[in-house]
């Protein structure tokens, strides 16, 4: 038989590496008190396990390891939380040693790490761009005052349809066409004063086309994160697409503002009261310069903008869809709700923003799809900004913490048949998206809260219920089931787009 020396050789060194490696965990491992997780490869460590799905991958490790585990995806330190209770003492009791976020490598693109709001370190900037939108767009004043754009962008959502139904779209048309440039053009008027969009012109999807692409770069498990000495290589282009898509969203987004700009030097001479809308207020912004900036850059308060629709129209987009999806196949609950819009609204009417504290049906319906459809499967990751003890364990500075929203809101111990969409559980249960009740967390909790959620609870309400009360709805082809798979960017939205066929109500 004939050797192969430069295979056995190769063979022996890469036995050696495994051995060095499995030896040095496992000591490691003792000295340090890390929570227990599966055994990784050397190198790669855990990197395999993991998938295109992690929500799902990592639902699996709790059997066997429990609800707090350990991997090693490469170089990166994970920790991973799979039961409510991991979560409520994290959040009760070391928000602030968790609450920075996770950088990675297509943050690195424009560098737009040092403007962004969603990924940024907990620092003083990040503190003052939640002031700003709390106070600025979120306030109950300010939601308010407000809600005469909503209505007009939904009603103008609903004259789309018309029109589609009018043209005879018997073969049924793709709901988020329509939801998303809804959505678009409420956050366009809340911080820009304008519409930006309607579903035939192509700015909208071009805009919609970059920020998906962005948020998949983003979201997407990239090698170059996990082996930082291959990122200059590039090995899957994530680097390369985010360079390409944030340029194209910002060249779209700087538009407006530089058009504001000019604007402002041209009018002057307005007092500062008749040119306030969300981009002026940033434009206006003065900090002190200490544990705040001195003042907004162009560049941030594009960066800012742009990502006030990238927070706010996937997440309420794709679980409008989730919703209707649901609705589609649960006749009884359609009926109900249906009822129930009949009844509050009135046939004839159309729904208002001051019908949504009557309607609770609908907002049960919401947050049963909020607890099987978590836009945020795994919370947008977090990372320690110390060492720290961590129910027993020794978690070191630096290490990314994993929340598995989707399963935690399906857990068998806390939800009774979690696995059908049953909106009466609301009904009867004190359980709500605020942040406090850690078995469903769909806009997060602590510090890093989702600051939107006083817009998104009048949003998601106005156009689903606006939906549902003004036409019938079908599936096409007779269809009784739905394919419900998901996909990924950092929020999950419906693989196929839901096709359904409008009809105008009979009377
Ligand atoms: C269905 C609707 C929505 C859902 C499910 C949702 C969910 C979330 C989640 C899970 C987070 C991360 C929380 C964490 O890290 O623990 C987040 C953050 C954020 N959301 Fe929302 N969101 C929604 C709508 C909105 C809207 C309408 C806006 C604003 C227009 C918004 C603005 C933000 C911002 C700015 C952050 C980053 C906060 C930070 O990192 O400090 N969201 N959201």
């Amino acid at each position: 038989m004939e050797w192969n020396w430069n295979y056995v050789i190769l063979s022996a060194i890469l036995t050696l590496i495994s051995l060095v490696w499995h030896l040095r965990r496992k000591n490691s491992y003792k000295q340090s008190k890390l929570p227990p997780g599966p055994r990784g490869w050397p190198i790669f460590g855990n990197l395999f396990d993991v998938g295109n799905f992690p929500h799902r991958s990592l639902a699996r490790l709790k059997q066997e390891y429990g609800p707090v585990v350990w991997l090693s995806l490469g170089s990166v330190k994970i920790l991973v939380l799979l039961s409510a209770g991991p979560v409520e003492e994290l959040f009760k009791n070391h928000d602030l040693t968790f609450c920075d976020r996770k950088s990675n490598d297509a943050l690195r693109s424009h560098d737009y790490i040092n403007s962004t709001m969603l990924f940024s370190p907990y620092n003083g900037y990040l503190r003052t761009l939640r002031r700003i939108c709390t106070s600025e767009l979120f306030a109950n004043k300010r939601i308010n005052e407000t809600t005469l754009i909503r209505q007009k962008s939904v009603d103008t959502m609903l004259s789309w349809i018309e029109q589609e139904i009018e043209n005879g779209a018997t073969g049924g048309i793709l709901i988020r066409d329509f939801v998303f440039p809804a959505l678009y053009n409420i956050i366009g008027n809340l911080t820009l004063s304008r519409d930006l969009v309607d579903p035939h012109s192509p700015i909208p999807f071009e805009f919609c086309t970059v920020l998906s692409g962005m948020l998949e770069c983003i979201g997407r498990p990239n090698i170059s994160d996990y082996l930082p000495w291959l990122r200059r290589l590039d090995l899957q282009g994530i680097r390369r697409n985010m360079d390409g898509y944030l340029e194209n969203a910002i060249e779209i987004m700087s538009a407006y503002v530089k058009e504001r700009v000019k604007q402002r030097q041209q009018n002057n001479t307005l007092p500062s009261e008749q040119r306030m809308d969300f981009l002026d207020v940033l434009l206006d912004f003065k900090g002190t310069g200490n544990d705040e900036p001195a003042s907004l850059s162009e560049y941030q308060v594009t960066i800012l903008l742009m990502e006030m629709f990238i927070a706010g129209v996937g997440a309420t987009s794709n679980t409008t869809e989730w919703a209707m999806c649901e609705l589609l196949q649960n006749p009884e609950e359609m009926k109900k709700i249906k009822a129930e819009l009949g009844r509050v609204v009135g046939a004839n009417n159309k729904m208002q923003d001051n019908d949504i504290n009557n309607l609770p049906y609908l907002e049960a319906i919401i947050e049963e799809t909020l607890r099987m459809h978590a836009p945020t499967p795994i919370l947008f990751p977090k990372k320690t900004v110390r060492d720290t003890n961590f129910m027993g364990f020794s978690i070191p500075k630096d290490t990314q913490v994993m929340i598995n929203n989707w399963m935690i809101s399906r857990d068998e111990d806390k939800w009774q048949d979690p696995l059908s969409f049953k909106p009466e559980r609301f009904l009867d249960l004190d359980i709500n998206h605020k942040g406090r009740n850690y078995e469903f967390l769909p806009f997060g909790a602590g510090r890093r809260i989702c600051p939107g959620i006083p817009l998104a609870d009048r949003m998601l309400p106005l156009i689903l219920g606006s939906l549902l009360h003004h036409f019938e709805w079908e599936l096409c082809d007779g269809k009784k089931i739905i394919d419900m798979r998901e996909t990924l960017g950092t929020s999950a939205k419906k693989l196929e787009p839901l096709q359904a066929i409008p009809k105008r109500k009979t009377k």
